[in-house]
């Protein structure tokens, strides 16, 4: 059996340094060119085995569905399915609880990152029996920033999201500091790809020039841009996302945008008493649930204990 049946792994939230929407497939999604980011902001998953056959998911968060619905428990589904085709798991089920610190509808990957951080706990408590590509391709399969959030750093993620190549990343930039603030408003994925795709007029966008700004390390926080903030540009409801992004470069942000499909707004800083201040400014605001500081890293997932 398995040297050891339980792990503590912290699974990382994403933030899209660049996103433009290339096109849609037969089957409703999108073709994406979007630059995503790990950051230390983290969810922590407790997963251990049991012998009941049973998967069960508990969460401190009481929004957070916890059975069958909750991302995490598909992802184990599949690690067992793919696992049981080598090795014989009669009866072995697992129990997973989430300590959320990610913010929800934020467009940080707050789910992906649970199902990538059970994906890779599962397989380290199996000896790292699949190689990463592998538990990428299972990924996949749950969503599309999961794959991105099995192999984390920096990627350049195009298709759907899951074909990625490797990139310098913001880590490669001495003193960064980020400050992502959550607002209050929600936006939800699928609303912003179908208000996307009714735009009359989209704009567009040279991911190129931003590809180039990562490589050799100008300008980045200036080209930062996300297509879905046009969705949202001049509807009174999400105004609170742009005053995020006037205020983050009101108090020295290089470059603010919003990441994902939002709402979360994040500003790149080069000194920390600026990234402070900003943060404070925000906090002094209603509109905000949370506001961090946060780091880029160059993991997703990690083991914890
Ligand atoms: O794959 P995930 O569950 O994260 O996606 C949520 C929703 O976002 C999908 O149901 C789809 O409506 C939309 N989506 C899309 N194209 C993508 C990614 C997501 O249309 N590349």
């Amino acid at each position: 059996m398995n040297k050891i049946d339980k792990i503590k792994v912290l699974a990382n939230a994403k933030i899209n340094l660049s996103l433009k929407i290339l096109g849609k497939l037969p089957n409703g999604y999108h073709l994406l060119h979007t630059v995503m980011q790990s950051v230390s902001l983290g969810d922590k998953l407790e997963i251990k085995l049991n012998n009941n056959n049973i998967i069960n998911i508990t969460c401190d968060n009481a929004d957070i569905p916890t059975g069958e619905k909750n991302i995490a428990y598909k992802a184990a589904k599949v690690f067992f399915k793919e696992i049981s085709s080598f090795k014989n798991i009669d009866n072995i089920g697992v129990d997973i609880f989430i300590n959320k610190n990610i913010p929800e509808q934020a467009g940080m990957a707050g789910g992906s990152a649970d199902a990538a951080g059970v994906l890779f706990g599962l397989n380290k408590i199996f000896d790292d029996f699949f190689d990463k590509q592998k538990l990428c391709s299972m990924g996949a399969s749950l969503g599309a920033d999961v794959a991105f959030c099995v192999k984390g750093g920096c990627q350049i993620c195009t298709g759907r999201g899951e074909i990625m190549q490797a990139i310098n990343g913001l880590d490669k930039i001495s003193n960064c500091y980020i400050v992502v603030t959550k607002p209050k408003v929600n936006v939800s994925t699928p609303f912003a790809y179908g208000e996307y795709d009714k735009l009359p007029i989209k704009k567009d966008y040279d991911e190129q020039a931003f590809v180039n700004s990562l490589k050799n390390g100008e300008n980045i926080a200036s080209l930062m841009f996300n297509a879905f903030e046009e969705v949202i540009a001049g509807k009174q409801e999400y105004n609170s996302i742009f005053k995020a992004k006037e205020i983050l470069l009101e108090n020295g942000a290089l470059g603010a945008i919003m990441t994902g499909s939002g709402s979360a707004v994040f500003g790149i800083f080069e000194s920390k008493q600026k990234a402070e201040k900003a943060k404070s400014e925000l906090e002094n605001q209603q509109d905000f649930i949370k506001t961090q500081i946060v780091l880029p890293c160059e993991n997703s997932c990690s083991v914890i204990e």
